[in-house]
């Protein structure tokens, strides 16, 4: 029972579906946590049920020291919670809401209003700290929403897909303020769509498909599995998707597979001089080609290697500039 959160077993069912399939969670004290996986994969079970806002069907939890089903209060007071959709009050001004949460956490008058105003300043909204939310961006809501959880300083924090929907600008300063965050020793559990996102900011990364775990490692040890670098083939006809697997097999030890429809993937090390080998091989054999490419392996490529199919596809993982 050392670690700020503790869960064992954890099962939660809806009807039919089985969102959490006896999940284990270990996060020790002032590290990070990332639960990857795609949509419906359970993510938001998992931190709701932990944040005491669901009652799990099956298993248990200490978070913070305290037992989720024997003292669910006493964890509401130790956690910060914020979710995958702000929510911040459109209305009011990024300092009112602020303000807002510290009084109804009693911090006092003249508390409330400083805490509010040191939160702005770190999480790089002071310049908009007196403009209604309905004129921020979307990065400006999730980290005014962000703020809002850490108003109490709760020392464990569940961060519910941080930058889903943000722009890539959005997302670098979340991530940014995530790290502050966590350098002040706060204990964070996040859940994210994005291999970049856990590797840029976990310690330790949970991936889960059907509510349940396939696999458990550092973010280098799941790429590792994945196989390191990717080259990625799209092909122009259907009838050139078989041949193109049969070369990259052949320059992957046979651990090429089929993406998409017509892309086809594998792990390739030898860096550059590989890459030029497959190039020549796929010409030699005049296989036309729409696109080639090395990449970084993604969550979609730790779902091919660890299940032999693709994670499902999301909307919600687009990121699209701005989060409603
Ligand atoms: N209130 C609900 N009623 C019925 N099914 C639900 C409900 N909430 C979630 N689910 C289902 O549970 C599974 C897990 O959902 P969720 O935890 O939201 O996944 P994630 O956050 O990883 O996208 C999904 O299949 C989802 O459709
Ligand atoms: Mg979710």
């Amino acid at each position: 029972m050392s670690g700020a959160v503790e869960a064992t077993g954890l099962v939660k069912r809806y009807k039919e579906v089985t969102a959490l399939d006896g999940l284990d969670l270990h996060v020790p004290e002032g590290t990070v946590l990332a639960l990857l996986g795609p949509n419906g994969a359970g993510k938001t079970t998992a931190v709701s049920i932990l944040a005491t806002l669901l009652q799990p069907d099956a298993g248990s939890a200490t978070v913070a020291g305290a037992d989720l089903l024997a003292s669910p209060a006493e964890v509401r007071r130790r956690i910060g919670l914020s979710g995958q959709f702000a929510a911040v009050d459109e209305h009011l001004t990024g300092f009112e809401n602020l303000d807002m949460i510290g009084r109804l956490y009693h911090l006092g008058r003249a508390a409330a209003r400083a805490r509010a105003r040191a939160l702005l300043e770190r999480f790089n909204l002071t310049a908009a700290a007196d403009r209604p939310v309905k004129t921020y961006s979307g990065g400006m809501r999730r980290r005014l929403d962000l703020a809002g959880a850490i108003v109490a300083e709760p020392p464990v924090l569940f961060l519910d897909e941080p930058t889903t929907g943000l722009d890539p600008r959005g997302r670098t300063e979340m991530w940014g303020v995530i790290r502050a965050l966590v350098g002040r020793g706060t204990t964070l559990l996040l859940t994210t769509q994005y291999l970049e996102e856990a590797d840029q900011l976990a310690d330790d990364i949970v991936v889960i498909d059907h509510g349940r775990e396939i696999a458990h490692g550092t973010a280098d040890e799941l790429k590792a599995r994945v196989g390191g670098e990717r080259i990625e083939i799209t092909v122009t006809s259907p009838d050139a998707v078989e041949p193109a697997r049969l070369i990259l097999d052949r320059f992957s030890d046979g651990r090429a597979q089929v993406a998409r429809s017509r892309t086809v993937t594998a792990p390739i090390s030898g860096g550059p001089g590989a890459f030029r080998e497959v190039l020549a091989a796929i010409e030699e054999a005049a296989i036309a080609v729409y696109d080639v490419g090395l990449r970084r392996p993604t969550l979609d490529d730790v779902f091919l290697a660890l299940t032999g199919h693709a994670a499902q596809p999301s909307e919600e993982a687009e990121p699209n500039g701005e989060a409603s």
